[in-house]
This record gives C-alpha cells, sequence and structure tokens, in this order.
C-alpha cells in the first residue's frame, strides 16, 4: 500500500489538533492509506523543509500554521486570495498551488452561525495576519470593516494596505471608542488577547459599552470561552468561539486534497476530543 501523505508545518507544531481531526476524517471515509503527520520547520530553513518533504518525504500536501505562512509565498504558486491576504495556510505540491482556506473557514462559519455581513459594519480587533484574513473576506463578503487595534498606527497600515493591494473598499481604521460608539453588526477578535495560558486578557477594554445587538466572534478556540467572550454575554450579545473556523480551514484543506467531501461532524467531534484532552 503506497501511503499518502499530508500534514503540518510550523514552527513549533507539537500541540495542534489538525493531526486529530484529519485522521479522524480519513478513518471515516475508509481513507486508510493517507496519513496526517507534524513536520516542524525552522522559519530559516523553510525553503529546504518544503523541498524535502515534497521530493524525498513524498508528501501530497500540507497546512501552513504560524510563523510560516508568510514565509511560503516565495515558494508556492499563491491564488488570488492568498495573494490578497498575503498568507498561505494550504499547499498542494501537485500543482505547487498555495491557498488560505482561512478565509473560507471564517466567512462559512458565519454563515453557519446564521450571520449575515453584507452591507453591514463590522469591527475587527487586531492587525496582524488574522485580522489580515478575516477583514479582507469580510470586505469581499460585502461587509463594512472597521479596524481596531491596540497599537493604532498598525490598524492604519493594514486599512491602507488592503485598499491599495486587493482593491477593497470600506475599509477604515478607528479607536474602539469611535468604533463600539458608531455600532456594529459584528465584532471578530482577530488578536492573541486570551489564548491559553493568558486567559485574562481581553482585546475590549473595560468600561467601553459593548455595542447594542452586536455579536461577537472569537477566533481563539482555546480556551472555548474566552474572557472577551464572557464580557459579550455580560452585555446581553451572542459570542462565537472560533473552533468551528478552525474545522472548516481544516475541511477545506481535506477536500483539496483528498477531492472528498469532509465529513464536518465528525472533524468537529475528533478537535473538540482533542481540545478536551489537552486542557
Ligand atoms: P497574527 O499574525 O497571529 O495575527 P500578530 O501579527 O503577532 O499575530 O498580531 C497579533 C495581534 O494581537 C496584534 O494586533 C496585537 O496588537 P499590537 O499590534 O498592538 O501588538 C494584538 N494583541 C496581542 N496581545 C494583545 C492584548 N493583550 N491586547 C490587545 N491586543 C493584543
Amino acid at each position: 500500500m503506497m501511503v499518502k501523505k499530508v500534514g503540518l508545518i510550523g514552527w513549533p507544531v507539537a500541540h495542534s489538533i489538525s493531526p486529530a481531526m484529519h485522521q479522524a476524517a480519513f478513518q471515516a471515509l475508509g481513507l486508510h492509506d493517507w496519513r496526517y503527520e507534524l513536520a516542524p520547520i525552522p522559519p530559516d530553513i523553510v525553503r529546504q523543509g518544503l523541498r524535502a518533504l515534497r521530493d524525498e518525504g513524498g508528501f501530497i500536501g500540507v497546512n501552513v500554521t504560524i510563523p510560516l505562512k508568510q514565509a511560503v509565498m516565495p515558494y508556492v504558486r499563491p491564488d488570488e486570495q492568498a495573494r490578497a491576504v498575503g498568507a498561505v495556510n494550504t499547499i498542494d505540491f501537485r500543482d505547487n498551488s498555495g491557498m488560505n482556506t482561512d478565509v473560507d473557514g471564517f466567512l462559512d462559519d458565519l454563515a453557519a452561525h446564521g450571520i449575515a455581513v453584507a452591507g453591514e459594519r463590522v469591527i475587527v480587533l487586531g492587525a496582524g495576519g488574522a485580522a489580515r484574513a478575516a477583514a479582507y473576506g469580510l470586505a469581499r463578503a460585502g461587509a463594512e470593516v472597521i479596524i481596531v487595534n491596540r497599537t493604532f498606527s498598525r490598524a492604519q497600515d493594514l486599512a491602507a494596505s488592503l485598499a491599495s493591494s486587493a482593491g477593497l473598499q470600506h475599509i477604515t481604521a478607528q479607536t474602539l471608542d469611535e468604533a463600539a460608539e458608531q455600532g456594529a453588526r459584528l465584532v471578530v477578535n482577530c488578536t492573541s488577547a486570551g489564548m491559553w495560558p493568558q486567559v485574562e486578557e481581553t482585546p475590549w477594554i473595560e468600561g467601553v459599552p459593548f455595542p447594542a445587538g452586536a455579536a461577537a466572534y472569537d477566533m481563539v478556540y482555546r480556551p472555548s470561552v474566552t474572557r472577551f467572550m464572557r464580557q459579550v454575554e455580560a452585555s446581553g450579545g451572542q459570542a462565537i468561539g472560533g473552533l468551528g473556523m478552525l474545522v472548516r480551514q481544516g475541511a477545506a484543506s481535506f477536500a483539496r486534497w483528498t477531492g472528498q467531501t469532509p465529513p464536518l461532524e465528525v472533524m468537529f467531534g475528533a478537535a473538540r476530543a482533542a481540545l478536551a484532552s489537552s486542557g
């Protein structure tokens, strides 16, 4: 039996729940010759690492995580979406293409929760890679995007960069006070504040009223309920954690590599179990 290998590159990758999620999906579909393996690659040898996995390792494709999502760009053929986001999270070595399934994972999960963003104001908290993917996806879906960040100049830079590189309108930077006062349909946390083990942090400054009627999406999935989500719920808003985005970006990668419809419920179950057992 010729084993078909895919996996995860990053530095480090040890605590990922992706292997559990993908292995469960392979098993559910009877894809017994497929394996999902962790492949740590230090940032200074990305090019050699990719070549080794493809040429000697026999890998069909990989997921890409921190800190390599930007670093792999010169060595693959990024599709339009990956180029606009400036980051690749999925590679298919068969044609050396690079994709970004984080964007669709996020938009699909919003839709699954009944949140439509077209024509709505959406506040994006953060100005790093995760915020860039979210702002791009939201603007593409027709939202008016307000970027808010602890370091305001980075919010301004991100808004300007998306407007010029991706040709997206309706992306501006505001302070948290301004943005909150003007209201929004949705607030998305794309910062690392509140992520385990810094569970007491939050990107929402205490004392700033949460916009009435707004829902919140927290890209953080560990812990499953963050301090930010508790703040939102205390003010009467709906708060959604980031597990669904994680599962759906993985499902999109799985579909690309295997050509099969991903078993979403199996992947959700495996992801929840892996998170529960890792504390
Ligand atoms: P990524 O690529 O994963 O988005 P990043 O580029 O390091 O990571 O960006 C992290 C984001 O989280 C930044 O927007 C950062 O704010 P600054 O630009 O001011 O550094 C934000 N962030 C991290 N910790 C935070 C905290 N405790 N409160 C608010 N924002 C925080």
